[in-house]
């Protein structure tokens, strides 16, 4: 089905067609949804914009489109508002329309991308060796979210974790074991990840402060380089460790991703470096190779280099990054790559990225983004640190969230003077913590920094997951009560929109589309929050004004029909964000 806002694009140009001529089938027809319900729910403001080009006035302009503009089967007759915009307000019945045809349809009436691409998203790539950190939480969820918005689409998504699992740390951390803790070179999982953290500060302390130890760890990393076997299983070892880590959080936040570390690559490097010296790219500093950008200065003004590979004949993250991309072209054929890291790497991707359409490795048809999200806080604005001003864990950070719901959940029980089993009361307050920490996080605009706060996260007013997920066990209690079972309702209800609350959450209801299509090009997900939040508020309303259980044929069955629709849409938009819903709660 196509959305309003397509079908009311079209109807547009045909206008400006029969009044203009066939030269205007290519002008973009300005329609957009109303700034404000006073001026309806569409309007547009093409006239204005082709004053100039037909050397009219934009009122004249709009009478002669709306002249032409047959939309007598969805919006009430359009009215001319100010200097020329046209404005739409939709008609009951195209509402009520659609609304019948969405409910018989599992994918709501969502239309997939007319152009389905192979899209890649980069994301959550933590270091091995190294604790995930809440800036690798921010990219899970958001890459998470992305890819699932993606899909849903109908894009072919490559999920693609790339894991910091090569380069110099690694010459450091296997020295350091080699004399404090062999065993955990040769034997499999004697260490946790706690452990390789720790053990990792102590070798960087070393490797900071001992000459002979610098010595060493550098030629460790040649010999694993050039594949030393044992070296080879001692880095293979402390991956594993790593990973069966993180996969923990992984799977605690429902996350699906391919691992492809930057050692996957690390064949490729001397090529990347020998292609750019063929084409004339590469230049010598300091004994460093590297590529002088342009537009990238230091303080006194000259051009800045993306070096490489260093003196020492290693290579570095722009290298593994150069390699990555030329192989996501190549050979995964991705036509969008999209990174979501830090804003602190804005200046290295864009760094990346000239290098690749310099040396034309980067093709016409292939977009790279870089989506770049803020810093995560603590409440007092400064970075998140635990009380004892240490980093926090990821997963004590998850812990704590659920231990909060739990809490706020054994509050409501007591003072419900309810009964629930264990079993139930760990689920809800896992799934309702969890979705807590993803839903604050992508309600904001990514590009902010947030203030991580468990109590906001967790209030039940406001836009947050459990306000959401109470709208919709609230939806499922009525059918409940009624003993009505909603999914079988099915095209069977038919939908009538009498009182105002139920035109605005029928309106509503058919908006998803329009979010959703935006969403693919500025991947946004406090978008989709946003709508979600409104679209909680306008059935809450709805159910305050108009009873459904206690109201006669055929209201009943319409509103009973408007509930599940609102409980689909709800399920369906928050499983875009990586959130489940919970039937009780
Ligand atoms: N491992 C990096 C970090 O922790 C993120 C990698 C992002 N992806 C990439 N292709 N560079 O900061």
């Amino acid at each position: 089905m196509n959305s309003t806002l397509e079908q009311l694009k079209t109807r547009f140009t045909q206008a400006l067609v029969l009044a203009f001529g066939s030269h205007f089938t290519q002008t973009d027809p300005m329609v957009v949804p109303a700034s404000n319900p006073k001026f309806g729910d569409y309007q547009s403001n093409v006239s204005l914009s082709l004053a100039k080009q037909l050397g009219q006035s934009p009122r004249v302009i709009a009478e002669q489109i709306v002249k032409h503009l047959d939309v007598t089967d969805i919006c009430q007759i359009p009215t001319i508002a100010g200097p020329g915009f046209i404005n739409l307000t939709l008609e009951a019945e195209y509402l009520t329309k659609q609304l019948n045809t969405i409910q018989t349809d599992p994918r709501l009436g969502l239309e997939r991308a007319k152009h389905p691409q192979r899209v890649i998203v980069d994301f959550s790539s933590p270091n091995i060796a190294k604790e995930m950190h809440v800036g690798h939480l921010r990219s899970t969820i958001i890459g998470d979210s992305i890819a699932r918005i993606l899909e849903f689409q109908g894009h072919d998504v490559l999920r693609l974790n790339h894991v910091g699992d090569w380069g110099t740390q690694f010459g450091m951390l296997i020295t350091y074991l080699r004399e404090a803790y062999p065993l955990a070179l040769t034997t499999a999982d004697v260490l946790d990840l706690g452990d390789l953290v720790t053990f990792y500060r102590q070798a960087k302390q070393r490797f900071d402060n001992d000459e002979e130890f610098r010595e060493t760890s550098r030629h460790e990393v040649v010999k694993l380089q050039a594949g030393a076997e044992d070296s080879h299983r001692a880095w293979r070892l402390l991956c594993e460790q790593s990973r069966r880590e993180f996969q923990v959080i992984y799977d605690l936040l429902d996350i699906q991703l391919t691992e492809r570390g930057e050692s996957f690559y690390n064949p490729l490097l001397p090529k990347v470096v020998q292609d750019l010296e063929k084409l004339g790219l590469l230049e010598e500093d300091n004994g460093a190779n590297c590529v002088f950008l342009e537009g990238f200065t230091n303080k006194q003004g000259q051009p800045l280099p993306l070096i490489v590979q260093k003196s020492d004949g290693g290579y570095n993250y722009a290298t593994t990054d150069l390699a990555a991309l030329r192989y996501r072209i190549h050979q995964d054929e991705a036509e969008r790559i999209i990174y979501v890291t830090d804003g602190g790497q804005a200046n290295h991707f864009a760094q990346v990225f000239q290098v690749a359409q310099r040396s034309g490795w980067l093709i016409d048809n292939v977009e790279v983004l870089h989506i770049p999200f803020g810093l995560v806080q603590g409440e007092n604005g400064k970075k998140l640190k635990t009380r004892s001003g240490e980093t926090v864990k990821l997963r004590d950070l998850l812990d704590e969230a659920i231990a909060c719901a739990r809490a706020d959940m054994e509050a409501r029980l007591k003072e419900e003077e309810r009964e629930e089993t264990e079993q139930f009361i760990a689920h809800v307050a896992q799934v309702v913590g969890l979705s807590a920490v993803k839903y604050a996080d992508l309600s904001q605009n990514r590009t902010s920094n947030y203030i991580f706060s468990y109590k906001k996260m967790l209030t039940l007013q406001g836009n947050t997951a459990p306000y959401m997920l109470y709208a919709y066990a609230r939806i499922q209690s009525i059918s409940r009560k009624g003993n009505i079972d909603l999914e079988q309702l099915g095209g069977d209800a038919k939908i009538l929109l009498q009182e105002d609350a139920e035109l605005i959450l029928g309106k509503h209801l058919l908006q998803l589309g329009e979010v959703l299509h935006d969403m693919e090009q500025d991947l946004l997900p406090n978008r989709l929050c946003q709508y979600l939040y409104e679209l909680s508020q306008k059935f809450n309303r709805f159910f305050e004004q108009c009873p459904v259980l206690k109201t006669e044929e055929p209201q009943r069955t319409s509103r009973l029909g408007l509930c599940n629709l609102t409980a689909r849409t709800l399920k369906l938009g928050l499983s875009l964000l990586g959130i489940q819903v919970l039937e009780r709660m």
